[in-house]
């Protein structure tokens, strides 16, 4: 079982989205939280998730200037008319992540839900490669080209074009709330003077620039493996662990088979890297550390959130990314840096005409751009150092929310992430005079 844990540990290893590995625990919850997907209808966000809960919601498009088709969702309360309509507010997700994120919680819970019934003018991102956004104008999900980017991508391509619809379709500058890698992209995006000029305000949940200190141990040990240069070397490219599920739902069930279906969650969905994969999970796992307690050795100490929700969770998490992206994430711990890409010297030189990748720079974020941070003392993906970090190149003092027993995951799905975090974000959106209609 150990093996099962740290082969899901691997499959969110930056990510937010431990649940994963706390669901499995047992086979049964495995098998069961297999049936609900294989049930779960793909309609649309706005039909599975949000009109359920009675919230008017309606399904956008728009495409990048790489040609990547998003989907975005703007939602309202039920008691508020569109004459009445706020200030919008762009929510930004998560690494294996996706628009859902913010709706995963009961309507007084989720940040979304609450935003509407605020009065403000919401709007879901999903950034590409999500099942919420709609592939690519002509490329296909299985050419390699289809995953050629990383968040360098996701911040200046998919970010800025969301925030340019969202812009011309309100006639409105945009709110900006983001979480762990959504926040990522938003300061990248926001060193970009054309994409800063239609932003009125950012909001950051577990803000990240710096990955340096990060102190995740199953991370650190992800990093020193080289895992995502393994994965690339292998020719491995777009990280989808819904598609190996599929491969699961063929095997008889077997709790044997199942540690087989998570090895090949890990490194392919093809046979032949299987073994790699669990002998990869016992390197990872024999004497080097403890992997029953992935949640605290990927996300830190989550404090709050309702672990009997995992089914449901699970009904949407994880969402694919790029292997790209990983090697990106993976370059800014090993280096330190919150910079572009590095395709090593030579191919920067030809990408960037310099044998750096160039570096992402806080300082050129207009200091009269609003921005409030939460952040948490128990994030081991956002630390503290990293944070502080970010805070001293930013030339302006952003309003700050610390909560020492905070983790990744309590920023989004705590229980009480209302009180403990969103009114004082609330508090913050009201301050600049503009945002909802109460
Ligand atoms: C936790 O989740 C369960 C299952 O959805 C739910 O019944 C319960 O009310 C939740 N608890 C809180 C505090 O939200």
């Amino acid at each position: 079982m150990e093996l099962t844990a740290a082969a899901i540990g691997v499959a969110v290893a930056l990510s937010v989205l431990l649940l994963l590995s706390t669901a499995v625990n047992s086979a049964e919850d495995f098998i069961a939280a297999s049936n609900l997907r294989r049930k779960s209808p793909t309609a649309g966000l706005c039909a599975d998730v949000i009109e359920p809960s009675g919230f008017p919601c309606s399904e956008h498009t728009t495409q990048t200037k790489d040609g990547f088709v998003l989907g975005l969702q703007r939602v309202s309360s039920p008691s508020v008319t569109v004459r009445q309509r706020g200030s919008p507010v762009l929510l930004i997700h998560g690494l294996l992540m996706a628009g859902d994120a913010w709706f995963m919680d009961f309507p007084d819970q989720s940040l979304g839900f609450i935003l509407a019934n605020r009065g403000f003018d919401v709007w879901v991102g999903n950034v590409r490669g999500t099942r919420w956004s709609h592939g690519h104008k002509s490329l296909s999900e299985r050419d390699k080209k289809f995953w050629d980017w990383s968040w360098q991508e996701l911040a200046l391509f998919d970010l800025g074009e969301m925030i340019r619809y969202i812009y011309s379709v309100t006639n409105s500058k945009v709110l900006v709330v983001g979480h762990s890698q959504g926040t990522i992209m938003s300061l990248a995006a926001l060193t970009q003077p054309d994409i800063a000029k239609m932003v009125e305000a950012a909001a950051l949940l577990c803000p990240i620039s710096y990955l340096e200190h990060v102190t995740a141990p199953f991370v650190l040990r992800l990093v020193k493996m080289r895992l995502d240069e393994v994965i690339l070397a292998m020719g491995i490219h777009e990280l989808n662990f819904k598609r190996s599920y599929c491969n699961f739902d063929l095997l008889p069930i077997h709790p044997l088979h199942i540690v087989h279906a998570f090895s090949k969650l890990l490194i392919t969905s093809s046979d032949i890297f299987s073994n790699l994969g669990t002998s990869i999970m016992d390197m990872m796992c024999d004497g080097h550390m403890d992997c029953a307690d992935m949640l605290y050795s990927i996300t830190g100490k989550n404090c709050c959130f309702n672990s009997s929700r995992i089914d449901y969770y699970l009904e949407f998490e994880p969402h694919p990314t790029s292997s790209k992206n990983l090697h990106h994430l993976f370059q800014m711990i090993r280096e330190g840096t919150f910079a572009m890409y590095d395709y090593g010297m030579w191919k920067n030189l030809m990408y960037y005409s310099q044998p750096k990748p160039p570096t992402f720079d806080l300082s050129s974020i207009p200091s009269s751009l609003p921005i409030w941070m939460g952040y948490g003392g128990n994030d081991a993906l956002a630390d503290i150092s990293d944070v502080k970090h970010t805070l001293k190149e930013l030339p302006s003092k952003p309003d700050l929310l610390y909560l020492e027993n905070y983790g990744h995951i309590d920023f989004l799905l705590s229980v009480k992430a209302k009180e403990d975090v969103y009114d004082s974000m609330l508090a913050f959106f009201t301050s600049l005079g503009t945002s909802s209609s109460y």
